[in-house]
């Protein structure tokens, strides 16, 4: 089943592991994807679907150093040379549109502002250029301001598809700006953004709209990774939960998106089966950073038919064979946590494919 062909949007994937969104930083000050980057996707080519490192759609919204942008014109080149080559080895990618929110630092947007749906900074440091520092006090985006954010989002996502990308991955999980309105713990808000459950969707909706008007539904998915509870995005209510990510999914199903990903510990769940049936459309599951996936568990979420295909981060870290690896039951490469955050090849372009 893992390895039977299925399609997503108009794309047709040939078997059913997605190379997950992976930050790796590896893109310098100016957030330009280079050679390394476009060979290290290359060499993954072959899993069904890659979905990139997050990357910014704004300065404000940059969440790291050495990460990667959809901005300047040269940040694009530099991603049509990566699309070029995955498309050349016979791939597919869309690229994952990640505004950082409260997750970032003045010294790693470049002086612009951080931006949040309220005024509550994350207790905790972040990386930035001049080393961690304390996540700070966000300005709290008023209602004037949020059209030019879900601007922001629809301009990346065009020039993503422009830059060659077969679609574009929102970012709602883990805390970043568009879960930030999702969770009560980020979003204190008293206007039609926030308080209620249905309140809270309301920002992600809009830019998942957004987005599809200007790109077409097939093109757009969209990871949420409710009750993972990272980065201050604390969503401790199940009832709250179930209300908010039903309401937030009741609401995206009619758009026929090219996918739902959801983060989740277990994904055989009632909350996560419950979205998917709501959802009712191609759905991609990953149980997030406490275990790495393995190909067992890969294999059973989709046999069981938990998921139609499963996202896979450390072992595609480790494996840009990783399909054949998994397909034929080969040894697999352990990834190496040391160097995910690292500069240059190694640990990121050196894992070897097998030798037979
Ligand atoms: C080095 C690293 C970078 C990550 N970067 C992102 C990211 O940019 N966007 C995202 O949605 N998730 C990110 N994640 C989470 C992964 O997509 C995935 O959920 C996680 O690795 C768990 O899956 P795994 O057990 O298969 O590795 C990252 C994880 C790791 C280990």
């Amino acid at each position: 089943m893992l390895f039977s062909p299925m399609t997503l949007g108009e794309l047709e994937l040939p078997n059913r592991l997605v190379m997950a969104p992976l930050t790796r930083v590896r893109s310098g000050n100016e957030g330009i994807p280079g050679p390394l980057v476009v060979e290290h996707y290359r060499q993954r080519a072959s899993l069904g679907l890659i979905v990139s490192e997050g990357t910014y759609p704004s300065h404000a919204g940059r969440g790291f150093p050495g990460q990667p942008g959809l901005v300047t014109d040269e940040q694009l080149a530099g991603w049509a040379n990566v699309t070029a080559a995955v498309h050349a080895e016979g791939g597919r990618i869309f690229a994952q549109v990640m505004h950082a929110g409260r997750v970032t630092h003045e010294d790693t947007t470049g002086g612009y502002e951080v931006v949040a749906p309220s005024a509550i900074a994350i207790d905790g440091e972040t990386r930035t250029y001049e080393g961690k520092k304390a996540f700070p006090v966000p300005h709290a985006l008023t209602a004037e301001e949020l059209p030019g954010i879900v601007e922001e989002f629809v301009t990346a996502s065009r020039k993503a598809v422009e830059a060659g990308f077969d679609g574009v991955e929102l970012h709602s999980a883990n805390g970043y700006l568009l879960h930030e309105f999702l969770t009560p713990a980020a979003n204190q808000r008293d206007d039609v953004y926030g308080g209620s459950p249905e309140n809270r969707a309301r920002f992600v909706i809009e830019v998942t709209q957004a987005v599809v008007d200007a790109i077409g539904a097939d093109r757009v998915g969209i990871r949420i990774s409710p009750e993972h509870n990272v980065q201050g995005a604390l969503e401790l209510d199940a009832a709250d939960v179930r209300a908010t990510y039903g309401h937030l999914v009741d609401a995206l199903a009619p758009l026929k998106l090219a996918y739902l990903s959801v983060l989740h510990k277990d994904p055989a769940s009632e909350l996560v089966q419950d979205l998917r049936a709501r959802f009712n459309g191609t759905f991609l599951v990953n149980t997030g950073f406490g275990i790495v996936t393995t190909r067992d568990e890969a294999t059973a979420l989709v046999a069981d038919g938990h998921a139609d295909a499963v996202v896979v981060g450390r072992p595609a870290i480790a494996n840009p064979d990783l399909v054949r690896r998994w397909r034929e039951g080969l040894p697999v490469n352990e990834a190496n946590p040391a160097t995910f955050y690292t500069d240059g090849a190694e640990g990121y372009t050196d894992y070897p494919a097998y030798q037979n």
